[in-house]
């Protein structure tokens, strides 16, 4: 063999190596189950409640749901959070106002209605459930 093929050979054998590697690295949530085996059904969970709210993972961290947010729902034209969260509502439903820095545009203007960039709210507020969890986690609250 000449010098050119040695090269050839030494990089697949490398990048077979790599692959394989990076292969084993990378594991589906659906573990081995094959493919055309439809996805795992989980079991219904119902949300957890708990008065007072759940505590904050850090300062700012956006707090977590403390019900039920089946029945929810935001659309286009409708963001049912704010029937109790909202700034006219909030003191008659009994819970707590939205942040304030849930009424400032990017470049901090305050503004009278929520921030379109607040508007999904489960972006960032996640009801919890007692459900085991996907993958290990080693996250611990400060
Ligand atoms: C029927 C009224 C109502 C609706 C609708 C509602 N909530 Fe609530 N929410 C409450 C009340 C009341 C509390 C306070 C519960 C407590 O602390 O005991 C609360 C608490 C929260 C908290 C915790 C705040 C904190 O500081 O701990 C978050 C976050 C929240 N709700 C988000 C949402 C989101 C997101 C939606 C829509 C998907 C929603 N809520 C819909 C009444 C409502
Ligand atoms: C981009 C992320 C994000 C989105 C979207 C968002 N929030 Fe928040 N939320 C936060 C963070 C972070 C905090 C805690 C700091 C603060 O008050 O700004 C918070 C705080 C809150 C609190 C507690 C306020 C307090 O003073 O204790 C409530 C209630 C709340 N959000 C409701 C909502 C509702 C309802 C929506 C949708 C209309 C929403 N949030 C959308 C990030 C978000």
């Amino acid at each position: 063999m000449n010098r050119f093929a040695w090269i050839t050979v030494a990089s697949l054998i490398a990048a077979l190596t790599l692959g394989l590697a990076a292969h084993a690295e990378v594991r589906s949530l659906r573990g081995d189950r094959p493919i055309d085996a439809g996805a795992q059904m989980f079991d219904k969970k119902r949300p957890k409640t708990l008065e007072g709210g759940f505590k904050r993972a850090w300062k700012t961290a956006p707090p977590a749901i403390p019900h039920s947010i089946d029945k929810d729902r935001i659309t286009l034209e409708d963001n049912s959070c704010m029937r109790c969260h909202s700034a006219e509502n909030f003191k008659k439903e009994k819970a707590p106002k939205v942040g304030d820095s849930h009424f400032l545009a990017a470049d901090g203007t305050k503004l009278k209605d929520i921030s379109a960039r607040r508007y999904f709210c489960n972006q960032c507020h996640v009801p919890q459930m007692d459900a085991k969890p996907l993958v290990e986690n080693t996250f611990s609250a400060k």
